[in-house]
Parts: C-alpha cells; sequence; structure tokens
C-alpha cells in the first residue's frame, strides 16, 4: 500500500518542489494535531486565515446548523440565503455606510477579480496602478497587478493597463490620470514581509484619487478581521477606500471572499451588461454562516485589541533573541534573524520543534509569525521557548 505522502506527491497537483509534507490529523484552537502524536502550535494561521483558532466552537456549531438547513441551492444572487444576507448586514454595520454593499465570491484572488472588474464599469475607465511587491492573488487579472516581475515574467502577456508604483512614495498619486479606474492597495502590505504605510500616504492616495475621480481600492484579505490590532486597517488609518477586498478570516476556516462598495458603484454590475460578475459557490451558505460566526467571537471577544497585547507579549518574549528586526502589527509580524540564510532552515525545521512558520512571498529576510488570535500567553510563551530552541539549532549549524 502506497503511503498517503505518496499518493500526495502522485496525485495531488504540487505547487513547489519542497512542500511541508505534513501530515495533520486534526486541529483545534492553536494547535495542529499529527497522525504521529505529535502537536505543532499554528504561528501561520494557515495564512492569516484562522483568526478565532482553529475549530472554533461557535463556527463548527454554526456549520452544523447550516448543513441540516441546507448547502448550494442556486448560483449567487438569485435566492435569498438567509446566511448570506445575515452575514452581509452584519459586516455592513461594522463598516462606513459607504461600504454597505456584499458582493461574495469564494477567494481572495476572484474578490480582486471582481473590485477590478467593478472599478473599470464604474468608472469607464481601464487603467489599475498597484504597487511593488504587492500580491493580490494568483488568477490571471490578479497576477497582472502583482509586484513582482518573477512570477508575472512566466505568465505573459497579462491584463493590460496596469501600471506598477512604489509602495510609501506619493509618485503613484502622480500617476493617476484621467485614464485611471483605480489605485488598488494593501493598507500594511503583508506578502512583502509586512510593510506598514508611512505617515500620510494612504490619505495620500485617497486625496488623489478624490481629485482625479478614480476609485481607491483596499486590499484587507489579510489585514482583516482584528489581525492587525484593529477590526479593518481602514479604520487604524482613518481612510475608506472606495472598494474593499476581503477574504481569508472573512469565511472563519470556510473559503470565502468578498468585494464591498456602496450600493451605487455596485449596481454597474447588473446592467449593461446584466449579470455583469457572476459566480456559482460565491457566499456558500455553510461559508456564510461559518464566517458571521467566526466575525461575532472577533467582535464579543475584542480580537482586534487582544491581538494588540498578545503582539507586545510576544515582542517581549521574542526580545530575548538575536532578531535583528521585528516588523508589523497587531499578529502580522515579520521577524528578521541575523543571519537570514537561516530562514529555509528554520521553516523547514519548524515541526521538529512543535511549530509551523512560513516565509513570506517577496521578502528573503523575514520569517512569518501569526498565530490564531485567539492564542493564549502561556501558548505564546510555549511557542516562543521552542522557537528559541530551533533558532540555537539551525544557527548554530551556519
Ligand atoms: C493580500 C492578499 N490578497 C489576495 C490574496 C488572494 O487570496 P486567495 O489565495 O484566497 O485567492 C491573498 C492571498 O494570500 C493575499 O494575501
Amino acid at each position: 500500500m502506497p503511503s498517503l505522502r505518496q499518493l500526495f506527491l502522485e496525485h495531488i497537483g504540487q505547487t513547489s518542489p519542497s512542500p511541508l509534507m505534513l501530515e495533520i490529523e486534526r486541529a483545534e484552537g492553536s494547535f495542529l494535531y499529527g497522525r504521529d502524536g505529535r502537536d505543532y502550535i499554528d504561528l501561520i494561521s494557515g495564512v492569516s486565515v484562522s483568526n478565532t483558532g482553529h475549530r472554533h466552537p461557535a463556527v463548527v456549531a454554526a456549520v452544523k446548523e447550516q448543513t441540516d438547513r441546507y448547502l448550494h441551492l442556486m448560483v449567487y444572487g438569485e435566492v435569498v440565503q438567509s446566511p448570506q444576507v445575515r452575514y452581509a448586514s452584519r459586516l455592513a454595520s461594522l463598516l462606513p455606510p459607504s461600504l454597505g454593499s456584499v458582493f461574495f465570491v469564494s477567494s481572495g484572488s476572484e474578490a480582486i477579480e471582481g473590485a477590478i472588474k467593478l472599478a473599470r464599469r464604474y468608472s469607464g475607465r481601464n487603467e489599475i496602478i498597484y504597487f511593488r511587491n504587492a500580491y493580490h492573488g494568483s488568477t490571471t487579472g490578479a497576477l497582472s497587478v502583482q509586484g513582482s516581475e518573477l512570477y508575472r515574467n512566466a505568465f505573459r502577456p497579462l491584463m493590460p493597463s496596469t501600471t506598477m508604483a512604489e509602495f510609501n512614495s506619493l509618485e503613484a498619486a502622480e500617476m493617476i490620470s484621467h485614464n485611471t479606474a483605480a489605485v488598488l492597495v494593501e493598507p500594511v502590505q503583508a506578502e512583502a514581509g509586512v510593510i506598514q504605510p508611512r505617515d500620510g500616504f494612504l490619505e495620500g492616495l485617497r486625496n488623489a484619487c478624490n481629485r482625479h475621480g478614480a476609485l481607491l481600492i483596499f486590499d484587507e484579505v489579510q489585514t482583516g478581521f482584528g489581525r492587525t490590532g484593529s477590526l479593518f486597517s481602514l479604520f487604524r488609518y482613518k481612510v475608506t477606500p472606495d472598494i474593499l477586498v476581503l477574504a481569508k478570516a472573512l469565511g472563519g476556516g470556510m473559503p470565502l471572499g468578498a468585494f464591498l462598495s456602496s450600493a451605487e458603484i455596485m449596481s454597474s454590475l447588473t446592467h449593461d451588461p446584466p449579470l455583469g460578475h457572476i459566480t456559482t459557490f460565491g457566499g456558500h451558505p455553510v461559508c456564510c454562516a461559518a464566517g458571521l460566526a467566526s466575525l461575532e467571537v472577533t467582535v464579543a471577544e475584542d480580537l482586534a485589541s487582544r491581538a494588540v497585547m498578545k503582539e507586545n507579549l510576544l515582542r517581549n518574549e521574542l526580545a530575548t533573541m538575536p532578531f535583528r528586526e521585528i516588523r508589523g502589527e497587531g499578529l502580522l509580524l515579520a521577524v528578521v534573524p541575523e543571519q537570514p540564510e537561516i530562514i529555509p532552515a528554520m521553516v523547514a525545521r519548524a515541526p521538529e520543534y512543535g511549530l509551523m512558520l512560513d516565509y513570506f512571498l517577496f521578502c528573503d529576510n523575514a520569517f512569518r509569525i501569526a498565530p490564531p488570535l485567539t492564542i493564549s500567553d502561556d501558548e505564546i510563551r510555549l511557542a516562543c521557548r521552542r522557537l528559541k530552541s530551533l533558532y540555537q539549532a539551525v544557527g548554530s549549524r551556519q
């Protein structure tokens, strides 16, 4: 009998020559449990997905309740499905009124595609300005606004009329013209290695978009739902976009994406032609039920504020190790070791030390720490003890 690992390599489409290959039997809270009986503290949250931890009881209960009612009924947008409506209304109650219309899809990339189409359709223009080292997803449109030539080059020709600008430079504001449909930006760049916006950067983009009649799109796929210490970064930076893109933690561990705007902007997808954006599974009722339950936990337990308290504890614990820099906010952190060349070994060997760690796509000199926002103080201390042993073991081999 071939092992599960052999079957994984043979039958699962692979994304890289070196997958982690951990065999996980179950997950709970901040822990993944292997088939070998070992536990791994999740310092990644499935890349900013499991903000309320794995299998939060409220999320599991909502999923079970919804599966007892109905699964897929009809393509998105035709039938009144209470999980979708309740979730969209709740999101709207927490966001500025100009983001009160929610178009659900199934992933972050799909939400970016929808946001780009919406901005072009509404403005009647075609250029999208994006930023160096931005990551917005892997579909062709999202790849076209990805700030890394390495990934773009292999798949040309891409979508035309895209222009790259430098993050944190207001040259982007100068680049906006009468042909610019939208400026697309992550308020905090995640895959670039957690780069925060300089004072005035997002505001400058907002003002320039207003001046030129272009739309501002925020990609809060990673920063949303308390991850960076406020429910959404738009509150922290006090800048409201015209279109907001959400995914990852939006589904509470289930696949869900969304783009949000005012009803006026959103309505441009319904005519000339109608069905301007459609999806079969977008806003799946089980995913919306899970996402709403997860959001209620996030709000009730004020996980955004807790993310800041946990960040402080993490920073104190990490200060006892010789790291060069710890960037970021809330529980989206980039840790820069003294010798960045040890990062591949640290990530690869983290499971031996009971940890899940990860890289960033566009930052070679840091590794990611982004645990569930529900992680306890004791779990943080345990994770840091494990990290210290890992760091010593890997560092001493260099
Ligand atoms: C900021 C950002 N936007 C968009 C995406 C794409 O989301 P998905 O992988 O669900 O398509 C990601 C995924 O990592 C992301 O980090």
